[in-house]
């Protein structure tokens, strides 16, 4: 019997995908293939959609799980190799040129253990501008007792091809104040707040205002720990030795498009990257794959004795 379904929607301006297996939802834009939602049903979201996400073509919702790719992040912040790739870095956006355009599907598939989608960018057939090199994407998503996740870059031309990238993921949270990331203690990080200075992690990573890190060889498993849903994200990764860390807080939460003024109570960002010395340089015909599974873990609170 098959428990699994996959249905296109539209959202708006965009055309989506719906996909369920038993209890749990995904929904995913072919604009950027860019994850919008998942979740338990009767339990809150697991991945984070801003209320004000705009479903337009063009611009990258805020929420879900944007691909930053062939940069992240500033480009001038980038390796030289990763710059050199662009023909007027000093012009270049944000988090590189493909969470805004049209993905092409590939193929959906609904089986009785999992549902799955797979979408392609290719640089030849819809060029970037001012990136003239020759690449493929593919980013396949599969929902069955996780959500996994994988983006695969494929170099189609005859010269090394040099990256960075991120999963952008937005993760749903019920108190900023009360949840804390496990896994990055004693991990280096780069305080991009702070001049970009060299750190330490001691302990878990608590949130006490706006956070914006880099850590270095994180470990494959990281935990976002929720005690007031009593939850537990798992995330497991391959292919990746980056990941950043980001919540806007107050301040920067007021200067963010599609995001409400009290959004940043309710999300952060944990985005699994290849980026500084992590930044990725394929030979031709050869491929890189970075892959995240993501999944909930119900924790039990023990109440105090009243
Ligand atoms: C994070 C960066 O990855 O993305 C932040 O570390 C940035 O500095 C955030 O503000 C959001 O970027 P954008 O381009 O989606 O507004």
């Amino acid at each position: 019997m098959t428990t699994a379904s996959v249905d296109r929607i539209e959202m708006g301006d965009l055309t989506c995908w719906s996909l369920s297996f038993n209890n749990s939802k995904l929904l995913i834009a072919e604009q950027g293939a860019q994850i919008l939602r998942y979740e338990n049903n009767g339990e809150p979201p697991i991945i984070w959609l801003s209320e004000h996400a705009e479903m337009k073509p063009g611009n990258s919702q805020r929420g879900g799980v944007p691909v930053c790719w062939p940069w992240f992040g500033d480009l001038l912040r980038n390796p030289d190799s990763v710059q050199a790739m662009h023909q007027q870095p000093q012009q270049a956006g944000a988090h590189g040129l493909v969470r805004s355009i049209d993905w092409a599907l590939e193929g959906v598939e609904q089986r009785e253990e999992c549902a799955s989608i797979t979408f392609s960018y290719n640089s030849l057939e819809q060029p970037l501008a001012h990136w003239p090199h020759a690449a493929e994407l593919i980013l396949s998503v599969r929902l069955g007792e996780r959500l996994s996740i994988s983006l695969v870059c494929r170099n189609l031309g005859d010269q090394p091809l040099a990256f960075s990238q991120a999963l952008h993921s937005y993760f749903a949270v019920s108190d900023i104040n009360q949840v804390s990331v496990e896994g990055l203690q004693d991990c280096s990080y780069i305080e991009t707040l702070e001049d970009w200075q060299a750190r330490s992690q001691t302990g878990a990573l608590h949130f006490s205002g706006e956070t914006d890190r880099i850590y270095l060889n994180p470990p494959a498993k990281l935990q976002i720990i929720d005690p007031l849903w009593q939850r537990t994200i798992n995330l497991l990764s391959t292919g990746s030795h980056s990941a950043v860390v980001w919540n806007p807080w107050i301040d920067k939460a007021q200067r963010l498009s599609q995001f409400d003024d009290a959004a940043w109570q309710q999300m952060l960002c944990i985005e699994h990257a290849n980026v500084l010395d992590d930044a990725v340089t394929l030979a031709p015909a050869t491929e890189h794959e970075l892959a995240l599974d993501i999944w909930v873990e119900h924790t039990l609170t023990s109440h105090p004795l009243v």
